[in-house]
């Protein structure tokens, strides 16, 4: 397959170093101490040269010498230490700026993009560019010292630095395989957020892996995915030995130049032996600067290309939670006005559906797996957006309401209950304020029935959770998800099969918590409990994305043969 090569724009990753608050203060700090230093050491070829010429008993300048290699070593310690706070500052930096936007990110957009490839965008694609931003100011410094060098040299001899300008084509031909390293690095940074999404799904599904027997296998997909990472380095390796040759000639044009053609002036007593001898001490750092002039450069495309997608993620417009009205207007209905829905793969979900949730009231939704339940939540929580139609408060479209405000007043208990890497009790309070939720952590821990899970814990209310919840069961992750939601006391409830992981026992008495806590507020049920279903004052029967019926369950079971069918089933699993 024929690679798309990428547009290679400057602006973007301008845009991204602009809004990461990068601390070009410091940057440019260290640049001038790094070319005050240079300046200074500059003189060091000369000074070695006049000593080398003979001027060893001159004794100002040996202690010249002396002096100069001693500050110079003291004061590089302070500085390359600061170098690199400044280097992990960028980098904290830019991590906040890729985190923030990924958090503020669109649903939608976030579907694009597998979560667990994201770990590498934040942690390496963001050190990258701040080692580019070092190697820029590096850039900067190494064409000043270059230029106090030629200098030097132009001081001593006209000629010779004249025919240094033979260098030029050296340095450009060498730096030409920068630009193939744009796309190369940004291929090595694509594989390796492939790899790191790779490792992390399986690593979450360890115990999958084991009880299908499939680690044999797991090492063959390893190898496969750390393969592509490999390839994409030997490929940037290989751009780099392009330019090695170009880069070691240029040594010996240097020293050509100082030796024959110095050689030459120094016959034509142009020069004197000792001008050689300093010449040729300036040829090494001439050599060197050039060499560091393509290397940095070689960088700052690779950091370029690096931050390609970082940028993209900067990029990408947020979520606006600021809109038109405030939410704070008379509970009214909520209607779904001909809404289609299609996720990312365009796959149509919901079919032109118009339904009402009356207010105050409890509505269920119910219908086969598959048929748009969960989609439809994630709508009513302004998750995503409908492809078309709308949805209306009262008659007030929800887009023109803060979104903020909006999420603030539903409560969702999610169809799977992840839960967040800490305590029992970090997980309960999450997103409430911490004084508040004190004062409703006890009664919310007995209603969802969390105390009997505390009672077994050593550290009760303070025990981890582990990873995403892996220390407890499906049931107890569901009932701290329970104890959350009343936490936050929301006015409007969305319970996506809340109490499917429990008991019988622990389903009984939640339920009960959960009726009294519907009691005059407008909630919305997904459930397959007949208990459940009958409790509610409103059904939506839903099936293959559309509104099969709507009413009460005597109703629907009178009028709706689909629906007696579907409740016969329904009895039949209980
Ligand atoms: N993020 C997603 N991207 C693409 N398709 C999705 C996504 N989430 C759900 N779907 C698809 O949308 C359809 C409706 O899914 P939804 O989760 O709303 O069903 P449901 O009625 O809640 O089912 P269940 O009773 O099994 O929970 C399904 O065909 C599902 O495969
Ligand atoms: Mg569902």
């Amino acid at each position: 397959m024929k690679k798309q090569r990428q547009k290679q724009e400057w602006k973007p990753f301008l845009r991204l170093l602009r809004e990461a608050k990068i601390p070009w203060g410091l940057y440019i700090f260290n640049l001038a101490a790094s070319m005050l230093l240079s300046t200074v050491l500059m003189r060091m070829p000369w000074v070695a040269g006049q000593i080398m010429a003979g001027e060893i008993f001159d004794r100002s300048l040996v202690i010249t010498y002396i002096v100069v290699m001693l500050v110079s070593t003291v004061v590089n310690i302070p500085l390359s230490l600061l170098s690199s706070w400044t280097g992990y500052r960028a980098d904290r930096n830019l991590r906040r700026i890729v985190w923030k936007r990924i958090v503020h990110m669109p649903q939608k957009d976030l579907d694009r993009i597998p979560p667990t490839s994201m770990v590498s965008r934040v942690t390496n694609d963001t050190a990258s560019i701040s080692y580019g931003i070092s190697y820029c100011f590096d850039l900067v410094s190494t064409i000043y010292s270059l230029g106090v060098v030629l200098v030097t040299v132009w001081g001593i001899n006209h000629q010779v630095t004249w025919m240094m300008l033979l260098l030029i084509p050296f340095i450009i031909l060498a730096s030409i395989p920068s630009h193939f390293m744009h796309d190369a690095k940004d291929e090595a940074q694509n594989a390796l957020a492939r790899y790191t999404n790779f490792l992390s799904e399986r690593l979450s599904s360890i115990k999958q892996i084991k009880a299908f027997n499939a680690e044999e296998d797991e090492d063959r997909l390893n190898d496969a995915a750390a393969r592509e990472y490999f390839k994409a380095n030997v490929r940037m390796t290989r751009l780099s030995m392009i330019s090695e040759p170009l880069i070691y000639s240029m040594d010996a044009v240097v020293q050509a130049i100082v030796l024959v053609f110095g050689g030459y002036l120094l016959s034509q007593a142009v020069l004197t032996s000792e001008d050689i001898v300093t010449l040729f001490m300036y040829a090494g750092s001439i050599s060197v600067y050039a060499y560091q002039f393509v290397f940095f450069w070689q960088a700052l495309k690779q950091s370029q290309g690096a931050a390609r997608t970082a940028s993209q993620i900067v990029e990408t417009p947020g979520e606006v939670m600021e809109r038109k009205r405030s939410f704070s207007i008379p509970d009214a209905d909520i209607r779904l006005e001909n809404v289609s829905f299609a996720y990312e793969n365009g796959q149509k979900v919901l079919d032109d559906l118009s339904l009402v949730i009356p207010k105050g009231k409890t509505t269920a939704i119910v219908g086969p797996s598959g048929s748009g339940k969960t989609t439809v939540l994630k709508l009513l929580e302004r998750l995503y957006q409908p492809s078309s139609g709308r949805i209306l408060f009262g008659d007030i479209p929800a887009e023109d309401i803060h979104l903020n405000e909006w999420r603030e007043s539903f409560g969702m208990v999610p169809q799977n209950s992840p839960l967040l890497f800490g305590t029992i009790r970090d997980n309960i309070l999450y997103g409430v304020e911490e004084k508040t939720g004190e004062k409703l952590l006890d009664s919310a821990v007995e209603k969802a029935n969390v105390q009997e899970i505390l009672n077994r814990l050593p550290d009760g209310i303070l025990s981890d959770v582990g990873d995403v919840g892996s220390r407890l069961s499906g049931g107890e992750k569901q009932r701290i998800a329970l104890a959350r939601m009343m936490i936050r006391d929301p006015e409007y409830l969305i319970l996506d099969e809340a109490t499917s992981a429990l008991d019988a026992e622990n389903e009984h008495q939640i339920t009960e918590a959960l009726q009294r806590l519907m009691e005059g507020r407008t909630s919305v049920v997904v459930a397959h409990s007949l208990r459940t279903i009958e409790h509610a004052d409103h059904i939506i029967f839903l099936e293959n994305g559309k509104v099969q019926a709507s009413g009460t369950h005597g109703e629907l079971l009178r009028t709706n043969p689909t629906y007696q069918r579907y409740v016969e089933l329904q009895k039949g699993e209980c």
